[in-house]
């Protein structure tokens, strides 16, 4: 191992004025960001890794300031085929103005049914896999539900939902997981992140349907 590799991979140094934007809006919402500084390459990596076998068409949730769309555009998606939503008004404007020719859309991945219909993403089996920074950790079990839901709905059969995490274990209830039908598996360890962090994976079982749920009607 040499001492390159040794070293934290924050990815800020090439990227010093997003990280700050990054950090501010930590210091007004940190349960939102759920995260003090941007994901490394090296988790952005082992989540695109996990994408299945000619993925075309894919969602990201949560983007920060785009380390995991800038992965997924070199890894060969091609820009107008990516679907990105972020809640965070300024990161928003930031994706935008760096990934000009993707659907970059401010809004809740809670909506991501509406978002997906009407972005022209919705049609079945029309999303390959979404890619998720959202920090399910720091959300009430009713909210990690809605965007579950939502989630699952735009993916088709063995379509995989992607989150990282830096708890111990997968962070989303098991016993939500048993309700919605969803499988998980761990699929990669960041250990050069800050903190370090895994990768799971989750599936649905093909029997079992999911429709989002629109705010008011009952989960
Ligand atoms: C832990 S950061 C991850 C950012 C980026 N993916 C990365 O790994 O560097 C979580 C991101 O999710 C966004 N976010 C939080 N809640 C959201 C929601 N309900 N819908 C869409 N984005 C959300 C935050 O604004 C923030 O940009």
């Amino acid at each position: 191992m040499n001492d390159e590799s040794r070293r934290p991979d924050t990815s800020a140094p090439h990227d010093t004025p997003a990280a700050w934007t990054f950090f501010r809006q930590w210091l007004k919402n940190p349960r939102a960001m759920a995260s003090l500084a941007p994901s490394s390459r090296q988790l952005a990596a082992q989540m695109v890794a996990q994408l299945p076998k000619g993925a075309r068409r894919i969602v990201e949730l949560g983007a920060g300031t785009g380390v995991f769309t800038r992965a997924l555009i070199e890894h060969g998606i091609a820009p107008g085929d990516l679907l990105v939503v972020e809640l965070n008004a300024e990161l928003y404007a930031l994706l935008r103005r760096r990934f000009p020719e993707s659907n970059v859309v401010h809004g809740d991945a809670c909506d991501l049914a509406e978002i997906a219909h009407t972005s022209g993403f919705a049609e079945p089996g029309g999303v390959d896999a979404v890619i998720s920074g959202l920090g399910f950790l720091a959300m009430p079990r009713s909210l990690q539900k809605r965007i579950l839901q939502a989630v699952f709905s735009v993916l088709g059969a063995d379509k995989p939902l992607i989150q990282f995490t830096y708890g111990p274990s997968n962070p989303l209830p098991r016993d939500l997981l048993t309700e919605l039908g969803l499988g998980v598996r761990r699929g990669g360890f960041a250990w050069r992140n800050v903190p370090p962090a895994t990768v799971y994976v989750y599936t649905r079982n093909r029997s079992t349907p999911i429709r989002a749920v629109r705010p008011g009607e009952a989960g």
